[in-house]
């Protein structure tokens, strides 16, 4: 089984947490690169997250999308619990894809830009949050950008999403440019170089 913390793939993984008030919480998750046959899944635990977060931190993808994601042979990566549920979700998109426009604002030439992927969706059930889920994905990104030989990682996060855009920067993501996405969304656009990790 791996620790969180030590080394990151795919499998059985152990999140071990101690909050500030002493209370441990253990959690085994089942880390996986999600097949096409979970589209509806996939889809169905998006929907669930809606429900659960501000409308303005969240985005997620649609069926006909998701279908893409599998065209492209993006990674689409999800974590579940013993029961077999998704608690986890990360949607890694590689170059070049309908999100280039963000390495573009990040001001990458053309070149750079067919280097660059996409850590394009990020959602973790809120009653698994706090365990370093994400803290993981990000690292996990991080992997699949030097397995697929990106040189750079793009994301969108909300200013307002505190804790995510902790754990981007505590990944040394930088925050590149502002605008706004997914029609009225207000977004800080962030990219790293994993080069330089
Ligand atoms: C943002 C999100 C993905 C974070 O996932 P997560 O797995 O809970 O994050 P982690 O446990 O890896 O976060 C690690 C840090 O954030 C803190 N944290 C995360 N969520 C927290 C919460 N709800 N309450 C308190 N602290 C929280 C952790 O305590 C930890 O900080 P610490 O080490 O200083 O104690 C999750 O809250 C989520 O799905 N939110 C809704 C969708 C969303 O915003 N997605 C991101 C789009 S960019």
């Amino acid at each position: 089984m791996i620790e969180r913390g030590k080394e990151v793939g795919f499998g059985e993984v152990l999140f071990d947490v101690e909050s500030p008030g002493g209370i441990r919480r253990i959690f085994v998750g089942f880390v996986e690169k999600a097949t096409e046959d979970m589209i509806q899944e996939i889809y169905d635990f998006e929907q669930f997250m809606y429900k659960s977060v501000d409308e303005d931190t969240f985005q997620g993808r649609d069926i006909e999308e998701l279908k893409e994601n599998f065209k492209r042979n993006d990674d689409i990566v999800i974590i579940k619990n013993k029961h077999n549920n998704i608690v986890g979700l990360m949607i890694f998109m590689n170059p070049p894809d309908d999100y280039y426009q963000l390495a573009v604002d990040c001001g990458l030439d053309k070149k750079a830009v067919e280097k660059t992927s996409v850590v394009a969706v990020l959602a973790v059930n809120d009653y698994f949050r706090g365990l370093g889920i994400q803290r993981y994905l990000l690292r996990l990104a991080d992997r699949l950008a030097k397995e697929n030989k990106s040189q750079y990682l793009c994301a969108t996060v909300s200013p307002n999403n505190k804790y995510s855009l902790a754990n981007f920067l505590e990944r040394n993501y930088e925050i590149k440019a502002e605008k706004i996405k997914y029609g009225n969304k207000n977004r800080y656009i962030l990219l790293k170089n994993v080069e330089n990790d």
